[in-house]
């Protein structure tokens, strides 16, 4: 009793979401349905795709690596402390971050300039730096991709 109960608590708010959601028959694959349709919703600007994979490859490459893997020890700190060029191709930790903080550390650099990151902003302009992002995010993996967008929506920032 406990259990279902619980179970009950736990997907109401996906199930609200879902019209003919109805909890007493609620299952795990009707929680992977909810992600797949997730998922495959993916809109993609390509033209936009397309200019922000030349930018990418001009500005980004060099350190980020030329499909965004990042680099191989980007999880630990190098000889000066600091933390080299992480994947933006969905392995890394990119898309823990809303569209909004991504377009800010690009802008911006590492932040309070504490790292290796150099600023764009005035190299790039905001439709430039949102053309990148378009590259990339449209490298990520549909789950990965699903996962950032529904964190992105919740807080707000569509982009
Ligand atoms: C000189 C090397 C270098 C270049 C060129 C460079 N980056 Fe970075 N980037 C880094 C490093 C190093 C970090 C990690 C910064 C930190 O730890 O503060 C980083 C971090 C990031 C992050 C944060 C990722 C995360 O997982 O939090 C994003 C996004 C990013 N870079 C995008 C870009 C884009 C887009 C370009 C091109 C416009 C670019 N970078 C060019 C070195 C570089």
């Amino acid at each position: 009793m406990k259990k279902t109960l619980f179970t009950a608590i736990i997907l109401l708010p996906l199930l609200s979401a879902c019209s003919e959601g109805n909890s007493s028959s609620a299952t795990q694959t009707q929680v992977q349905e909810i992600a797949n349709e997730v998922s495959v919703n993916r809109e993609v600007d390509m033209a936009k795709v397309a200019r922000g994979s030349r930018l990418y490859q001009m500005n980004c490459a060099e350190c980020h690596g030329s499909v965004g893997q990042g680099a191989p020890n980007w999880r630990e700190r190098d000889a000066d402390g600091m933390f080299p060029p992480p994947p933006l191709n969905g392995t890394g930790h990119a898309w823990h971050h809303p569209k909004r903080m991504l377009h800010y550390v690009i802008a911006n650099g590492s932040p309070g300039g504490q790292g290796k990151m150099p600023a764009w902003g005035d190299k790039l302009n905001d439709e430039e730096i949102d053309a990148i992002i378009e590259w990339f995010i449209s490298r990520w993996p549909d789950q990965v991709y699903a996962a950032w967008h529904q964190m992105d929506r919740r807080r707000g920032q569509g982009g």
